[in-house]
């Protein structure tokens, strides 16, 4: 082990998690229903019913969860605020309980000696607002700003790092165009006007923020890069569909002010250019990106896959996790390059990075032993040290996610957490990657130096 196997002094070492994945109460002390609370309690939209009623009971156990935090060695905490637990109907009158919560929970981080990254929207939307007409009304970016305002105007004397939105790719394929995830429509016209004003609403943001705070805004994406399965032009063409509807749909506006060509030829009748003032708002200067990398993709050319006439192509060489993603972790030295390349050199988060694996019900004999995750987590670190080697300058490491929680639309059946969560009792174990990652924290990188299967952890 030597100095070059330390990460850069200050480097943020964290775990992230969302709103309603951990909270529960989803109505207590005056907050109001979110767009999940309706999704979810209608039949048929989540695996078994799952909901998130209880989640991890996160609103009520929020101190243990800050202990263990502070236990493992963390000094980052990336949380996403529930819009509808602040304002109840989405705009207007500020419920002060809900505040109080995040509050509660910033001070509590900050005592702990961990610093606290809020993202302001983690995908519950106020039901009220999608009453109006959700992220299809235009008016919704001044709706997100004057949330916006109201949340940093209480926590950015204490929150120095802020997100407006997370992965809007996600939040318009998801929840606009396929429907797996709330509101669950199902509109390939839609998809659009949904990104566009997504991206509205994070630039009207961060103009609310600039009025209001004093420390650092950026946006979270999900990158995955494309590769070409082959060199046939077909291909090709297809992995650069594919990479313009997943990747640059985003961030060719925020840091270029402009769309990718390929989403005329994706979308079709569908696509409408937009006007060149919008453009100019989305692309608001921000102070760092939050990238959530969990896997790649190998593209090929398929007219039958709807909308980028692009399918990934298996590939059987490469472990695949719970939820069917490849582990590829040079893809992750890659995309950090190309975001320097592309878009400059601003500081750089990976806000999400994890695997979802096989772990039991309950612990055995007091103990979760997750070798697979605990691999996932070296590679992953080692791709993003051979990334900052190269030059990219990351700031930080966001470990998806602190707690087994509710994922979305398949309940609880997959595992993400670096620590357990016993759902018929709730208890909290860490598990062997926590551990592992603990070890990591405290040697500022050294440990991953030693292979897996020495250490004692
Ligand atoms: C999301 C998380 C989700 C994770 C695993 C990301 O897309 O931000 O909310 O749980 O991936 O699917």
């Amino acid at each position: 082990m030597s100095d070059a196997d330390r990460f850069p002094e200050g480097f943020l070492w964290g775990a992230a998690t969302s709103a309603y994945q951990i909270e529960g109460s989803p109505l207590a002390d005056g907050a109001g229903p979110s767009i999940w609370h309706r999704f979810a309690h209608t039949p048929g939209r989540t695996a078994n019913g799952e909901t998130g009623d209880v989640a991890t009971d996160h609103y009520r156990r929020w101190a243990e969860d800050v202990q263990i935090m502070r236990d493992l060695g963390l000094t980052a905490y990336r949380f996403s605020i529930s819009w509808s637990r602040i304002l109840p109907q989405g705009t207007g009158a500020v419920n002060a309980a809900g505040l109080a919560f995040y509050d509660r929970l910033v001070d509590a981080l900050l005592a702990a000696g961990i610093q606290p990254m809020v993202t302001l929207y983690h995908w519950d939307l106020p039901a009220a607002l999608d009453d109006r007409g959700g992220w299809l009304n235009p008016d919704i970016d001044r709706w997100f700003a004057d949330y916006t305002t109201v949340v940093t105007r209480a926590l950015d004397d204490r929150v120095t790092m802020w997100n407006t939105l997370n992965e809007p790719w996600v939040v318009s394929d998801g929840g606009y165009l396929h429907g797996p995830l709330a509101p669950g429509h199902r509109n390939l016209y839609e998809a659009p006007i949904a990104s566009h004003n997504l991206l509205r609403a994070h630039g009207r943001a961060v103009q609310a923020y600039r009025a209001v705070g004093t420390h650092r805004i950026g946006i979270v994406v999900n990158l995955e890069p494309k590769y070409p399965a082959s060199n046939d032009p077909a291909d090709l063409a297809a992995t650069r569909r594919a990479d313009a509807y997943m990747n640059r749909q985003y961030l060719d506006p925020v840091f270029q002010g402009r769309y990718p060509d390929e989403m005329r030829e994706i979308f079709g009748d569908a696509w409408r250019e937009p006007p060149a003032r919008d453009m100019a708002l989305i692309a608001q200067p921000i102070d760092f990106l939050g990238i959530n990398y969990y896997t790649r993709s190998v593209s090929r050319d398929d007219p039958s896959a709807y909308p980028v006439r692009a399918r990934g192509v298996h590939q059987p060489q490469h472990m695949h996790t719970e939820t069917g993603w490849e582990v590829y972790a040079p893809a992750l030295t890659r995309v950090l390059l190309w975001v320097k390349e592309r878009y400059g050199d601003l500081p750089l988060y990976i806000t999400e990075n994890g695997a979802a694996m096989y772990d039991p019900p309950t612990p055995i004999e007091g103990r979760v032993d997750d070798p697979l995750r605990a691999w996932y987590l070296r590679e992953h670190l080692l791709a993003a040290r051979d990334a900052i080697r190269q030059g990219v300058n990351l700031a930080g490491y966001f470990a998806w996610s602190l707690l087994d929680n509710y994922e979305w639309s398949l309940g609880f059946a997959k595992r993400f957490g670096i620590v357990h969560v016993d759902y018929a009792t709730l208890a909290r174990t860490p598990k062997t990657s926590a551990r592992y990652y603990s070890e990591i924290i405290r040697t500022h990188g050294e440990a991953l130096a030693a292979p897996l299967a020495v250490l004692s952890i």
